[in-house]
């Protein structure tokens, strides 16, 4: 079995690749920081012996890094088992006075996961059993005042999973959203709260893996996780 994960060299991507590698599958990796990328995979290598793991950095907001992506995967890889769009952005600011944070938000959030799954879903069919993940957010559901861009690209990636679903219904490929709250990751540091209030991204990795192992006829449409004691400040 086989994986493409973006943002996997932090948070909840590297604890969905960490996951998925104990489960023995192969991995392609995805950031943008490429030395923070090969060490971790070399970490992961090391940990479990048996897989293979591909580091590819690339900028997914930049449709020329994106394409160059999806080419490089398309002629080193025959056939692709799931795709886990997870890359993301956490950004505050009016995007009424400042339109960049929502292109941004816009295209790590919605063009990117849109374009990966268009140009690797001939790989994905070559699969007995495809899967796309894609990570949105309680914000999905939720509007938010400080981080209305933010908001709008998870509702977006919401909508997406939704009509990919349906799309990818007679190819069998199945597409999962996740829609985690609060959860520990390197976006938080320095941020002044409990950190046992935060859920551990470990926690999200169990749900995917989890999605990933239901029966052929059954998909995990989408899960909504949160902290047990729920958003603060509450
Ligand atoms: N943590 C939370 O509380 C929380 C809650 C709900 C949803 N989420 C969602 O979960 C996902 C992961 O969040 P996280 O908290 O784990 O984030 P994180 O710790 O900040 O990690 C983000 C990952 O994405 C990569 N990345 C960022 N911009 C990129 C770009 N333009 N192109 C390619 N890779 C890029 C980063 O690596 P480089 O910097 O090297 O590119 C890193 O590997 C995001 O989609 C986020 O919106 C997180």
């Amino acid at each position: 079995m086989k994986a493409f994960i973006t943002g996997a060299s932090l948070g909840i991507g590297k604890a969905i690749a960490e996951a998925l590698a104990a489960k023995g599958y192969d991995l392609i990796l995805n950031a943008r920081n490429s030395e923070r990328l090969k060490h971790f995979s070399k970490n992961l290598t090391g940990k479990y012996p048996s897989i293979h793991c591909d580091c590819l950095a690339a900028d997914l907001t930049d449709p020329k890094e994106r394409s160059s992506l999806t080419q490089s995967i398309r002629s080193r890889h025959q056939k692709l088992d799931v795709v886990v769009n997870n890359a993301g952005i956490f950004e505050t600011g009016d995007c009424l006075q400042d339109p960049e944070v929502f292109e941004t938000a816009i295209d790590l959030h919605l063009k990117a996961p849109f374009y990966l799954i268009v140009d690797l879903s001939s790989l994905l069919r070559a699969s007995r059993n495809p899967h796309v993940i894609n990570i949105a957010s309680v914000q999905s559901k939720t509007p938010n005042a400080q981080s209305p861009a933010y908001s709008v690209s998870k509702y977006a990636l919401r909508g997406l999973s939704d009509n990919m679903r349906e799309v990818f219904k007679k190819d069998g490929i199945k597409v999962t959203n996740v829609m985690p709250g609060y959860t520990w990751s390197n976006s938080w540091e320095g941020a002044e709260f409990p950190r046992e209030r935060l859920m551990e991204p470990e926690d999200i990795a169990k749900v995917v893996v989890c999605a990933l192992t239901l029966g052929k006829s059954a998909v995990m449409e989408e899960v909504v996780l949160r902290p047990q004691l729920g958003e603060f400040p509450d």
